[in-house]
């Protein structure tokens, strides 16, 4: 669970890896990483994958699960999608919201992420908040702003035992996907700005608390740089986690 001073490393699969692949998978990684007391390893498989992940990786707890996406109501007509209680039941202890895939894919704006925080939450899920910045509007020198605006209407709802409880990731929208990654000081200087606005909604202890992880084209050559940069308390890894030998050398990073 949520132990904000283990470094994090989260798996987000995206629409990879079915049941089969996901067993293969964590037989795989099992035998390339073992345990860490001092780290927490996320992954986010498809959740039909699920089931598949759990009797794979029976032996290993240390392995954690979490869902993608929920949908913003408990239950209802909603054809094909799934509720944060239906995730929880079905084994996953984290939920991602505000993925940027999300936000442009499937039109998840600012208040659509926040109905869904509040689901996770509500299933006891621990939520991980992703926000960042386009290309464009970094171009444009506006990513204090952005940040400000994601975190605030996300937050806007929720009270002070649910605002401590939050994870974040920023993920430059730039950086997902394309090989580019953010420079450690960029990154240092993000996630200062997304604690900064996080004592701004909750309090200083809860900013300073916050477990902060960075996403955007982490690989096993620039885990370590990253990981150093100040403020930097984990990575949600996408391409580069899909691989069990690339995930495992990324999951070996920062050991004291
Ligand atoms: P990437 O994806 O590592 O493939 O850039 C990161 C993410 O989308 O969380």
């Amino acid at each position: 669970m949520n132990q904000p001073t283990r470094p994090l490393f989260a798996a987000n699969w995206k629409m990879h890896k079915g049941p089969v692949e996901t067993a293969g998978f964590v037989r795989e990684f099992s035998a390339l990483h073992p345990a860490r007391e001092d780290a927490t390893v996320v992954f986010f498989p498809p959740a039909l994958s699920f089931t598949a992940f759990r009797e794979a990786a029976a032996d290993r707890p240390d392995l954690e699960l979490g869902v993608q996406d929920v949908h913003t109501e408990q239950s209802g007509a909603h054809t094909g999608a799934i509720s944060a209680a239906m995730a929880a039941e079905a084994g996953a202890e984290w939920g991602l919201a505000g993925h940027s895939e999300r936000r442009r894919e499937f039109g998840d704006d600012d208040a659509t992420v926040a109905r869904k925080l509040a689901r996770l939450l509500e299933a006891g899920l621990q939520p991980v908040l992703c926000v960042g910045e386009t290309r464009e509007e970094r171009e444009a020198g506006v990513l204090a702003e952005v940040l400000a605006r994601q975190l605030s209407v996300a937050a806007r709802d929720l009270d002070d035992a649910a605002r401590r409880r939050l994870v974040y990731a920023y993920e430059p929208v730039w950086a997902i996907g394309t090989g580019l990654t953010a420079e450690p000081a960029d990154a240092a200087e993000a996630h200062a700005i997304v604690r900064r606005e996080i004592a701004r909604h909750a309090d200083g202890a809860t900013a300073e608390s916050a477990r902060i992880l960075y996403g955007g084209s982490v690989k096993p050559d620039n885990i370590e740089v990253l990981l150093a940069a100040p403020g930097v308390d984990g990575v949600l890894v996408g391409g580069a986690s899909l691989d069990p030998e690339g995930f495992a050398g990324i999951c070996a990073a920062g050991k004291a």
